[in-house]
C-alpha cells in the first residue's frame, strides 16, 4: 500500500458523515488486511510511531477486543482506558479526562460513551482522530461497516439486495448505522419488531416497517437480528421476554418455511433463547463468527485510513 487513498473525513463519528466513495474504499483496504490477517505473520508496520488510545465508558466484549487487535496488528502503541476504574468516578469530565489522556502524546482515540453526540463534541476539542465504537442509543459505525462487509462476502453487491433488521430499533445503534451503511451501498431495508420498539421517525429513514416475521423473513435476503436492550430501557415496552420470543424471536420452525436460503447475522451479544434460538445462530445460516473475524480487518482498514489523513 504505497499511496494512500483518503477518506473524505478525518474522524469516523458515524456512518452518517461517510460517503459510498469513503465505505467502499474502507472495503478495499479491510479485504487487504484480511489477506494479511490469514498469513502466518499477521503484523504489518503501518502504524508504527502511532499512539491510539480506547477510551471505554460503557462495556464491551467484541468491540473493544478487535479495536485492540486491529491497532497492534498494524503495530500501532496502544493505551486502554476504562471508565470504571478510572479517575471519572471522582467526577473528572469527559473532556479533562480525554485532554489529559492526549497531553501524553496520543495520535488517534478510539471511544465508547453513553451520551449520543460526545464524540461530536470531543471532535470539536481535540485534535486527535476519534472512532466511535458505539455512542448511546446513536450509531456504531464500525459495526456496520463489518455487518455491510461480512453481507457482501456472503451474497455480493448489496444493490437491490433486501436486508431486514430485526428486534429492539428503538435503542440499536447497530440497527441506525446499519441504515445509513445499506442506503449508501443500494440496498433496501426493512425493520420488524413491536410496535413499541420502532421509533416514531422510522418512516423519515426511509425504511420499510412489518410487524409479521415470517413475510419479512420471506422478503429478504439478510436478517440482521438484534438484542433486546434491557439496560436502555426505562419503562416496560414488551409484557416480557418469554412472549418476545413467542412473536418476535428467529427459531429454525420459520426458517424452515422459507423456500430459500438467507443469511443470518446477530451483532452480539446474543441473548439466546430470546431473540434467536442456538439451532438458528449456529446454523450454516448464520454468519455471526465471520462478522466478529471481519470486525478486527475492517477496524485496520479504518484505523489505517485515518491515520492516512493526519
Ligand atoms: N457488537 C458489539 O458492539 O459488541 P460489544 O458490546 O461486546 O462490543
Amino acid at each position: 500500500m504505497a499511496t494512500v487513498q483518503q477518506l473524505s473525513t478525518k474522524h469516523v463519528l458515524g456512518i452518517k458523515y461517510l460517503t459510498a466513495e469513503d465505505i467502499h474504499l474502507i472495503f478495499d483496504t479491510a479485504q487487504t488486511f484480511k489477506e494479511v490477517l490469514n498469513r502466518p505473520v499477521k503484523k504489518v508496520p503501518s502504524l508504527r510511531d502511532v499512539t491510539i488510545a480506547n477510551l471505554f465508558f460503557e462495556n464491551s466484549t467484541r468491540t473493544r477486543i478487535s479495536f485492540e487487535l486491529a491497532e497492534k496488528r498494524l503495530s500501532a502503541d496502544v493505551v486502554n482506558f476504562s471508565a470504571s476504574s478510572s479517575s471519572v468516578k471522582k467526577g473528572e469530565t469527559l473532556l479533562d479526562t480525554v485532554n489529559n489522556i492526549l497531553s501524553m502524546k496520543v495520535d488517534m482515540v478510539v471511544m465508547r460513551h453513553p451520551a449520543p453526540g460526545a464524540h461530536h463534541f470531543l471532535s470539536q476539542h481535540i485534535d486527535a482522530n476519534i472512532i466511535n465504537a458505539g455512542d448511546g442509543t446513536h450509531e456504531h459505525p464500525t459495526q456496520a461497516l463489518l455487518d455491510a462487509f461480512s453481507m457482501q462476502e456472503a451474497i455480493g453487491d448489496l444493490t437491490g439486495k433486501k436486508v431486514a433488521i430485526f428486534g429492539d430499533i428503538l435503542h440499536s445503534r447497530v440497527a441506525l448505522s446499519n441504515i445509513f451503511c445499506l442506503q449508501r451501498l443500494g440496498a433496501k431495508v426493512r425493520v420488524c419488531g413491536p410496535p413499541t420498539l420502532i421509533p416514531k421517525y422510522i418512516n423519515q429513514l426511509g425504511v420499510e416497517v412489518s410487524y409479521s416475521v415470517l413475510d419479512t423473513l420471506r422478503w429478504c435476503d439478510v436478517a440482521n437480528i438484534l438484542r433486546i436492550q434491557l439496560e436502555r430501557q426505562d419503562i416496560k415496552y414488551i409484557p416480557s421476554l418469554r412472549e418476545y420470543s413467542k412473536y418476535f424471536g428467529i427459531n429454525k420452525d420459520l426458517l424452515d418455511q422459507l423456500d430459500k436460503r438467507i443469511v443470518v447475522m446477530h451483532p452480539g451479544p446474543i441473548n439466546r433463547g430470546v431473540e434467536i434460538t442456538s439451532d438458528v445462530a449456529d446454523s450454516e445460516h448464520s454468519i455471526i463468527l465471520q462478522q466478529v473475524e471481519n470486525g478486527v480487518a475492517v477496524r485496520m482498514a479504518v484505523l489505517y485510513l485515518l491515520a492516512a489523513t493526519r
